[in-house]
């Protein structure tokens, strides 16, 4: 079989619009590349081989050269700040990165934060010269403030509606958050064929999509 280019895709919520994505760029997925419990599948049609990662790894699989290339969040890659390439913008999983904390939150001398993104929330409080205790959690963060663990959060931010059903508020937006293409810095000399003409067809369709 001819040499797959190995893709780190991410499960979750991101993997049906990278799918889809790639579909429209005129690989042949299928639909269901999730849904079953394969951890690795390989699409022959499309020279493809896709590793189905949690989002949070896809950045080291792609550095440590176990695949070619990967899509993942910008929130991760300022989070891990791993050594890849990033190639692409691919416009996909839209969101943002935001201080959240509850409507009555008065701002404190040494306030505790916690967050999923402690490189990126120590990394902003320092930048604003604000002294904060940021306190790694793995999930659910919008708890913290409500429980008294924290009292503002670094969480990102979709379609609001975690913040609207927990009574919370977005106190300031950090960044904005899409999909990135990112590359093994040997795969993107090695490879570098199959890789520039995948960048080129997802171009074409994200300028497209935009227009
Ligand atoms: C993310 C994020 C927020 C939520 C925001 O959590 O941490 O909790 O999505 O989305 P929304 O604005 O559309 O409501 P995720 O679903 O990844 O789960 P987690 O709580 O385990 O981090």
């Amino acid at each position: 079989m001819a040499d797959l280019l190995k893709i780190a895709m991410p499960k979750g919520r991101i993997n049906k619009s990278a799918i889809r994505l790639f579909q429209a760029a005129g690989y042949p997925l299928p639909d269901d590349l999730e849904e079953s419990r394969k951890l690795i599948v390989t699409v022959p049609d499309a020279g493809m081989e896709f590793i189905l990662a949690k989002p949070v790894d896809v950045a080291t699989y792609v550095e440590y050269g176990a695949v070619d290339v990967g899509i993942v969040g910008k929130d991760v890659l300022l989070e891990e700040n791993r050594d890849v390439y990033e190639l692409l913008d691919l416009g996909i999983a839209r969101c943002r990165m935001s201080v959240i904390g509850l409507p009555s939150y008065q701002p404190e001398l040494h306030p505790r934060v916690a967050t999923k993104y402690p490189n990126v929330a120590s990394d902003y409080f320092r930048r604003q010269g604000q002294q904060v205790e940021v306190i790694k959690l793995n999930g659910s963060i919008e708890l913290a403030p409500l429980i008294g663990l924290a009292d503002r959060i670094v969480d990102m931010v979709e379609t609001g509606q975690t913040l609207r059903e927990n009574g919370l508020v977005e106190l300031t937006t950090i960044f904005p958050v899409t999909s990135r293409l990112i590359a093994n810095r040997v795969s993107y000399r090695m490879k570098n064929e199959p890789i520039e003409r995948l960048c080129r067809r997802l171009t074409e369709v994200i300028e497209h999509t935009v227009k």
